[in-house]
């Protein structure tokens, strides 16, 4: 039996429950094991779930039973989330996690934490929310040089520019259904600033190069300053405004990687991506151009992610296919006013 425990119990904790429980016995069929959420931390009170009896509020709770064997992270942000994630990897639990800003800043060291203790750290559900990215690139696309990543990585700006290109919504009104769908971050400024495409270009510049890329050395602009004449005239040009995520590796070797809205012309696959969708284009010096596409943002994609790599932990008899990616201190970095 594989006890789980899942930390936090918003939008995408209460989507990881409810995919869980709703599909458990094709998923303890693919995982080989009868399989238990044990916990569920949150702060608040759940009097009316049906699931009331395995809500705690003490972590250590958690970290201290020996039979919890799989820690899902959805909780957010950089702290707590850093302590529990730490704690219970070199406590001998495999964790995955959703956090998107934990992983970009603090992905290295908790990959090499979780090598030292045996055990995995997954984040599928990091970037691209429902989309399979973070393993075909570490896995399937591994006898690849990575040449270049590009793509729409944020699915709230995403969904406000496609409001204003073709519902001319004003910016305010598009921004509020985003958060009314479960699309945007707590602080939606993380999304309409950038910071969250940031944060996932950050994660797979470093998976796909193999050196961290912190978010701190990426240019990156939001979409706060687009006005419908923007709109307007990049349609004159045969294209729409897109949110563009970036990174490639340089001919000196190191890494260019920026954020910020873009025209895309008509004919490229990533002007179609509309929505709370997510395009990814990868670029592989084998391969050619491979495109992901799905919903990247949103309770059930996103939980079906977290609840995919929970699969895989309670698969995994080693961890020799754990992802990996060195520390860097920056200098790996095409200085970022070179791309503004
Ligand atoms: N706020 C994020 C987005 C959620 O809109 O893409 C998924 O990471």
């Amino acid at each position: 039996m594989i006890n789980i425990a899942v930390l936090g119990y918003g939008v995408v904790g209460s989507g990881v429950v409810e995919v869980f429980y709703k599909n458990r016995e094709s998923i303890q069929k693919k995982a080989g094991q009868e399989m238990e959420i044990k916990y569920i931390l949150d702060v608040r009170d759940f009097p009316d779930s049906p699931y009331k009896d395995k809500f705690v509020k003490d972590f250590d709770i958690i970290a201290n039973d020996e039979s919890v064997k799989v820690v899902a992270e959805v909780i957010g942000g950089i702290e707590p989330s850093y302590t529990f994630v730490k704690t219970c990897l070199e406590k001998g639990k495999s964790v995955v996690t959703s956090n998107k800003e934990l992983v970009a800043s603090k992905g290295a060291e908790l990959l090499a934490v979780a090598k030292e203790h045996h055990v995995n750290f997954f984040f599928e559900a990091s970037v691209g929310g429902g989309i399979p990215i973070i393993r075909p690139l570490h896995m399937c696309l591994a006898a690849n040089e990575i040449v270049e990543i590009e793509g729409i990585l944020n699915g709230t700006t995403n969904f406000i520019l496609t409001k204003m290109i073709r519902e001319n919504m004003s910016f305010e009104a598009a921004l509020k259904m985003a958060q009314e769908l479960g699309y945007a971050e707590r602080n939606p400024a993380a999304d309409i600033e950038g910071h969250d495409a940031c944060r996932k270009i950050c994660i797979l510049a470093s998976l796909s190069f193999g050196s961290h890329v912190y978010p701190q050395d990426v240019y990156t602009k939001g979409i706060t300053q687009i006005t419908p004449e923007d709109v307007a005239y990049a349609e004159s040009c045969d294209s729409v405004i897109k949110l563009i995520g970036r990174a490639k590796k340089m001919e000196d070797g190191r890494i260019s990687a920026m954020v910020c809205p873009m025209f895309v012309s008509h004919e490229s696959q990533l002007s179609t991506v509309d929505d709370v969708f997510n395009g990814i284009l990868v670029k592989g010096d084998a391969t050619g151009d491979v495109v992901f596409y799905g919903k990247g943002a949103g309770k059930l994609p996103t939980a079906s992610a977290v609840v995919g790599d929970i699969v895989d932990c309670a698969k995994a008899t080693d961890t020799s296919t754990s992802l990996h990616w060195e520390p860097s201190e920056g200098k790996n970095v095409v200085d970022k006013s070179e791309n503004e």
